[in-house]
């Protein structure tokens, strides 16, 4: 079980992630989400091993990870939000430089290897250089690289950005996948319609505080958490997805004013 314990960083004096805490057991995947800045990236950097924490700690099997932290990331697989990959290298070699690191055969890393470039159609490519790669292709890569070594912890910082209908569709099912596998799934994102349907709990960040958390379903459902803006709603109502309900919670602009402004300042002389 990996466990994180009123998590606190700070940048300066500014807190990005305050008092933070949760748990996620083999086979659950926990949705971190929040609007941008909110504090979900130090969260990762620090459940990854990448970041101390300010105060708090990360207990994997009931056991702090600084304590061995070399062991704990030999554990983890990770999928940063920015595609920050050696663009001279081509997608395979890039491949082999993560398996090698992480300890595997080349004869184990070249069938992985393989067989997931062909799932997500990197095969023909696999020998181009990075640097000719377009975003989604690089972040399949990502994915492919942070899978290679069967990791127990598997965690996603905004996976699906750049990623074609396809791909994204196969990672849908690939972290259900996972999911039954018996990994420890941290989902880190925006985009609501994929959380709603992968995730087993979800957290909402706002300004590094974590706002609400529950089931999709204990979320949707209007509870004290939930203050109504426009006052129609009553206790009873479930709202229709988590996107209405993040919104409720979070949205500190009204979308649709905005864009309107945003025509209107582009159309002035
Ligand atoms: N290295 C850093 N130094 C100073 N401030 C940072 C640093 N990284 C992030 N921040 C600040 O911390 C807050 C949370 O950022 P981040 O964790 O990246 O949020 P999110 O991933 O939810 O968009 C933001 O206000 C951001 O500006
Ligand atoms: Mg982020």
């Amino acid at each position: 079980m990996l466990e994180v314990c009123s998590l606190t960083k700070c940048y300066a004096t500014i807190p990005a992630v305050d008092n933070v805490s949760f748990a996620i057991r083999p086979g659950e995947v926990l949705g971190y989400l929040g609007p941008n800045g909110s504090g979900k990236s130090t969260t990762v950097k620090i459940i990854t091993g990448l970041m101390e924490p300010t105060r708090g700690h990360v207990l994997f099997n009931g056991k702090d990870i600084q304590e061995d932290l070399a062991a704990y990331k030999h554990l983890v697989g990770y999928v940063p939000e920015e595609a920050n990959l050696y663009p001279f290298l081509s997608g395979l070699q890039y491949l082999a430089l993560v398996g090698r690191l992480r300890g595997m055969s080349d004869s184990v890393i070249a069938k992985r290897a393989e067989t997931m470039l062909q799932v997500f159609a990197m095969h023909p490519h696999r020998h181009s250089a990075i640097a000719a790669y377009s975003k989604g292709m690089r972040q399949r890569i990502l994915l492919i690289a942070a899978l290679i070594h069967n990791p127990q912890i598997i965690i996603f910082d905004e996976p699906l950005s750049g990623l074609d209908v396809t791909s994204a569709l196969i990672f849908r099912h690939l972290v259900s996948a996972l999911q039954r596998e018996g990994k420890i799934i941290f989902y880190c994102s925006h985009v609501l319609e994929v959380v709603e349907k992968v995730c087993s709990h979800v957290i909402i960040l706002q300004r590094g505080k974590q706002v609400a958390q529950g089931s999709v379903e204990d979320l949707k459902r209007f509870e004290t958490a939930f203050q109504p803006n426009d006052g129609h709603l009553t206790p009873s109502v479930l709202l229709p997805s988590l996107e209405a309900a993040f919104s409720h919670l979070v949205q500190e602009v009204d979308a649709e004013e905005a864009a309107r402004e945003i025509v209107s300042a582009v159309g002035m002389a």
